[in-house]
């Protein structure tokens, strides 16, 4: 079975708790649970991480990139948290590896402070979802299974 990788980057697994306001009170185990429950409609397996290290990150997109690779995987949905904002690294990660991506962010970033609108991920993600609250995942699992197999600029319509 084809599986999709769900990677969280640091603090998100504070989620539930922290600044609710702006995050909203769904925990991370809530969000695997939509995101499990969304991949299962598409007959995909989820393969849900998180961490706070940086270099952790980066040896699981390379992983996911691997299995991308290899057929095993469609790619990764990755909300980078604030790495995001600071980190080549993963933007190498992911474009070393050729891995299909889609970024996530709970919160629409590009309304809060200016050292959150720009990001390291974006210019190499497929797509880029924002500001929808957790529900940003499921969209984002949905975008990379319409984009999977289909030429980069040509990604015609989700299914
Ligand atoms: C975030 C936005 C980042 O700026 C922040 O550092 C996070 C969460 C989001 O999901 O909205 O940790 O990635």
């Amino acid at each position: 079975m084809t599986s999709v990788f769900v990677l969280n980057g640091p603090n998100l697994n504070l989620l539930g708790g922290r600044e609710p306001d702006v995050y909203g009170t769904a925990t991370l185990a809530d969000v695997e649970r939509t995101c499990r429950e969304v991949a299962g409609e598409l007959g995909l397996m989820v393969d849900f991480r998180q961490s706070n290290s940086e270099g952790q990150l980066v040896d699981w997109l390379q992983e996911a990139g691997a299995e991308a690779a290899a057929g095993r995987a469609i790619g990764a949905v990755l909300n980078p948290g604030a790495y995001g904002h600071t980190s080549i690294a993963l933007h190498d990660a992911i474009e070393g590896t050729r891995l299909p991506l889609v970024e996530v962010h709970i919160s629409n970033v590009h309304r809060r402070e200016a050292f959150r609108q720009h990001s390291y991920v974006s210019p190499v993600a497929a797509g880029i979802v924002v500001g929808f609250g957790v529900a940003g995942y499921p969209l984002a699992i949905r975008g990379l299974h319409g984009l999977a197999g289909r030429p980069a600029a040509d990604p015609g319509l989700f299914r």
